[in-house]
């Protein structure tokens, strides 16, 4: 199948770099957002968000005249829905954008089209949800028009390139889809495409975060166990995964993101009495600031009154992503306590959150600070210099949570350092006998 031109709805971290990458393949595309603000900053040029790369690329894009920026769909060959699928109170998959992108193509879906649904979503969204509102154009999926549901597995930081090299699942709700679906993407595409049913690429995709997810969760039982037992757990893990057949995960201060921490929730709602220990992993993943928080409280002894210093509130290290971030329920959590909290996120110093403050610079963080806490391990947090802190701050409670920091220099600097999943009975000389 051939296409001149394609649609994509959702203008977001999956959705401009999959529109600028087809664009600069030669494909006509209208980029579509129902996000005011996102189609002017787009249509003006600029890029909303922060992905190495994607201001080049999509600039590229734009003024090739191959790519368009809209706020409503138009007649096209294909159609990629590309839009969030966060999950709602009581942890339940919420496909409000899921919809509300499908209903916004049936005014100009026409016979012979491909529509492909990328947003992550619960087992049978393609078949249950997304063909029906379609049909609503009197277009009978797999007869007139071809459905498939194809994942995307990019990794925030290399999207650009993983779009292109990563494997890829192109599930057709029959097999005339399916094939549809891989001449589309075959358009970029250098990894393998295979081609499978909707809702076993609606499965693949949830069950690799699941997979990730429960394995994390098991990492910060591991550290939970370590601090109990005076042992530490990174040296622990290390040695552990000298094994040829043992791959344990890093622990932390929780999972974030909207994709692992999130999508397991959709197995549970769809079958909870199948999926005990994905629900217990979720659980425990969450509860994992708390154990941060509480780590803070012992080293202080009160927090009320503490100003204490949050380094990173992204989900995870050198992006800007800060949704479902386990960082900010930390520094919420200590500022509930009565904590004085003053955050710095260096890619993101325009957030704004209702229970702290944030530094626009590391010194702001670090003035009159009683301790910091490193909570995330973007390169330049972990690569301050402990003698240059100690001279910005009288401060010398000092918390790694993910293994960022180096012990020895940051006690040599004369700081009282606790590090997650590191017991205080943990003797660093014990590894060097
Ligand atoms: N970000 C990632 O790394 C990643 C990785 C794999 C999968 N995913 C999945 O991809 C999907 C999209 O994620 P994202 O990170 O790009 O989201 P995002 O929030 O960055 O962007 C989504 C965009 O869709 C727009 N939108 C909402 N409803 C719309 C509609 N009806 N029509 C047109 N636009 C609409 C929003 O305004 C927003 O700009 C989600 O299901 C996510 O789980 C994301």
């Amino acid at each position: 199948m051939n296409f001149d031109k394609i649609c994509v709805l959702g203008m977001g971290y999956i959705g401009l770099p999959t529109a600028s990458t087809f664009a600069t393949h030669g494909v006509r595309v209208v980029g579509v957002d129902v996000n005011r603000q996102v189609v002017e900053t787009l249509q003006n040029g600029g890029v909303h968000i922060h992905e190495p790369g994607l201001r080049t690329l999509f600039q590229a894009a734009y003024k090739s005249g191959n790519l368009t920026i809209s706020p409503q769909p138009e007649e096209s060959d294909a159609f990629i829905i590309a839009v969030p699928t966060p999950f709602k109170e009581g942890k339940k998959a919420d496909l409000e954008f899921v919809v509300s992108a499908s209903e916004a193509i049936v005014p100009y879906l026409k016979q012979g089209n491909l529509v492909v649904l990328e947003s992550t979503s619960p087992p049978r969204t393609t078949i249950d949800v997304v063909a029906p509102i379609l049909e609503k154009s009197g277009l009978k999926a797999g007869e007139d028009f071809h459905l498939a549901y194809s994942p995307e597995r990019v990794l925030p930081g290399q999207i650009l390139r993983e779009l292109i090299d990563n494997a890829r699942v192109i599930g057709g709700i029959d097999k005339a889809s399916s094939d549809a679906g891989r001449d589309l993407y075959a358009t970029f595409v250098r990894g393998e495409i295979i081609c499978t049913t909707a809702t076993t690429a609606e499965m693949v995709k949830l069950m690799e975060n699941t997979y990730r997810d429960v394995n994390i969760a098991i990492a910060n039982e591991f550290s939970r166990l370590a601090a109990r037992f005076g042992v530490d757990v990174w040296e622990a893990i290390e040695l552990a995964n000298r094994h040829p057949r043992v791959e344990i995960l890093n622990p932390g201060p929780g999972v974030g993101g909207h994709c692992i921490s999130v999508d397991p929730w959709f197995f549970v709602e769809a079958a909870p009495d199948l999926t005990p220990l994905i629900a217990t992993a979720r659980n425990v993943n969450d509860a994992q600031p708390q154990v941060v928080v509480d780590m803070l409280q012992s080293a202080l002894t009160d927090l009320s009154g503490k100003r204490i210093a949050v380094l990173g509130l992204a989900y995870k290290p050198d992006v800007d992503d800060l949704r479902e971030s386990p960082a900010v329920e930390i520094a919420s959590q200590l500022a509930e306590k009565g904590a004085i909290v003053v955050a710095y996120e260096p890619y993101k110093l325009d957030a704004q959150f209702p229970k702290f403050s944030m530094a626009q610079t590391l010194e702001e963080a670090l003035s009159g600070a009683d301790a910091l806490v490193l909570l995330v391990a973007h390169a330049p947090l972990k690569n301050i210099a402990p003698e240059d802190v100690a001279a910005k701050t009288k401060a010398r409670i000092a918390i790694d949570a993910v293994n960022g920091w180096d012990a020895a220099a940051w006690q040599a600097a004369g700081f009282s350092l606790s590090r997650l999943g590191v017991g205080t009975d943990h003797n660093p000389l014990s590894t060097t006998h």
